[in-house]
């Protein structure tokens, strides 16, 4: 049915275009070309996003491999040292992939911070190209934000450093440079930020890192028949996606856990792709946080949608399910994750029911929009207002300290358009409301992303703890690099 109708679609569009030979070296950066825009989606119709390439099942055969805890680094004076590395890693029983990595070859170390706490970073590019360290959710500085604007050249290091000011949240950090972030990304640059505080010590969640508390790491990859990864072969400048799914880098994963209640850390680290989790079991599981805090109280889920940056924390209780085969599937069912419940109970603590104290404020609901974004097209005709991203241009100011209401709509296109996860540098903000509505239940909690379907308006209340310039942008990393990115100054 879908199919008959875009064929309609795609008929009557090349009948009314009829033979545009539209020039696209003619583009002027401002304006965007619709007839060529809409020449490229018809070349491009199998291409197009509800037709998505489905991944494969895990066959469960490999461990998952938990991200190491870094440890605080003693000689220098610095809490931790992050060297972006190349190396390969065995990925494949017994074959080398080329991989891009911090302290290690693939993925990164997570990195446990506490609030409060005023942390040094060393940061060094070993890469032989030009990276930055960008802390996605981490509420610093522009100068330590490190975007596009941050650039270390080949052998270059920087130390930077903040205190920890904002609550317990599961944040990430990866590469920003421009024209290079979707592929460092790709070959393995990613790593975890762990935030935690007084309220999350004493919440009473599995909190055992690597035991009942994971980090989930969830990207898509397509490896060729040397089962290496080559980013410009694959490379869709709508959003690249894979057909094999790797978690926190391993290879068809099985999660062995015990009869207990267990904190899952979900991150989309992925291009593009988007996924929707759930239990093959039909099972429910409670939400616990968002992309920047807890949620004031646990939400029951039967799925949890994640498009790429997101987060959201989850605790499943295994004590209580006795499916079979057990797995995390995403919508089409593909077997994400296998689940090996061991025999033997847990220790599970009772929970707090009230976990944090997230509020949007009546003088926040009166606020008037002050900032309005259009997010528009695909592949490389993606913009922002009209625009693409000039590192030169600065879109809009905002006062330090100041909370104003951007609103964000996604302009649909003659296909329709596609969902577009919109994401902004060094603040966590609160949506206010979708389309109107009151935003889902688990959505009422500080987030830094979220996802916005075609034709919705989203609000948001925004505020920038610190000064500098910031990016805010399309997080399909393709997008971003053709472009769907602006900067707003805090002065
Ligand atoms: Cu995950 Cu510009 O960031
Ligand atoms: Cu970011
Ligand atoms: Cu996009």
């Amino acid at each position: 049915m879908t199919f008959r109708l875009k064929f309609v679609t795609l008929v009557l569009g090349t009948l009314i275009i009829g033979g545009c030979g539209v020039d696209k070296a003619q583009f002027h950066e401002e304006e965007v070309d619709h007839a060529a825009m809409d020449h490229d989606m018809m070349e491009n119709e199998h291409m197009s996003h509800d037709e998505v390439q489905a991944l494969n099942n895990s066959t469960g055969e490999n461990a998952l491999i938990i991200p190491m805890m870094l440890k605080a680094n003693q000689e220098e004076n610095v809490t931790y040292t992050v060297r972006a590395q190349q190396g390969s890693t065995e990925i494949f029983d017994g074959i080398q992939t080329n991989t891009y990595g911090y302290n290690g070859s693939m993925l990164g170390p997570m990195l446990r911070l506490e609030k409060g706490e005023t942390v040094k970073i060393k940061t060094i590019n070993e890469l032989e190209e030009d990276t930055t360290f960008h802390w996605h959710g981490l509420e610093v500085a522009g100068e330590a934000d490190g975007g596009p604007h941050s650039v270390l050249a080949p052998g270059e290091e920087k130390i930077l450093e903040f205190e920890v000011t904002q609550e317990a949240a599961t944040l990430w950090f990866h590469p920003h440079p421009i024209g290079k972030t979707a592929e460092q990304v790709y070959y393995g640059l990613a790593g975890l930020i762990y935030i935690e505080d007084d309220n999350s010590k004493n919440l009473g969640l599995p909190s055992d890192y690597g035991k009942n508390d994971f980090p989930l790491i969830f990207q898509d990859r397509t490896f060729d028949d040397k089962k290496q990864l080559n980013y410009q072969a694959v490379m869709n400048s709508d959003g690249t996606i894979g057909d094999t799914l790797l978690i926190n880098g391993t290879v068809n994963p099985k999660l062995a856990v015990k009869q207990e209640k267990v904190r899952l850390r979900l991150l989309n680290g992925s291009n593009a792709r988007n996924y929707t989790f759930k239990l093959n079991s039909g099972d429910s599981f409670v939400q616990v946080a968002t992309d920047g805090g807890f949620l004031n109280k646990p939400v029951m889920l039967n799925e949890v949608t994640l498009t790429p940056s997101e987060r959201a924390e989850i605790i499943v209780d295994f004590s209580q399910i006795n499916a079979k085969d057990l797995a995390l599937t995403n919508e089409e069912g593909a077997i994400l994750l296998p689940f090996e419940v061991l025999d033997g109970e847990g220790t599970t603590d009772e929970a707090q029911e009230k976990m944090n104290d997230f509020a949007v404020t009546a003088e926040e609901k009166a606020l008037p929009v002050t900032k309005k974004i259009e997010l528009f097209g695909m592949m490389e005709h993606v913009t922002i207002n009209g625009k693409k991203f000039d590192p030169n241009r600065i879109d809009f100011t905002q006062q330090q300290g100041m909370t104003e209401v951007w609103e964000i709509y996604n302009k649909p296109d003659m296909m329709g358009g596609m969902i577009h996860p919109f994401h902004i540098h060094g603040t966590q903000f609160k949506i206010l409301s979708r389309n109107g509505q009151e935003p889902p239940e688990n959505e009422q909690g500080w987030k830094d992303s979220f996802a916005i379907a075609p034709d919705e308006t989203v609000k948001i209340a925004v505020q920038f703890k610190h000064k500098g310039v910031y990016m805010f942008h399309c997080h399909i990393l393709e997008h971003e690099e053709n472009g769907m990115m602006g900067q707003v100054q805090v002065e």
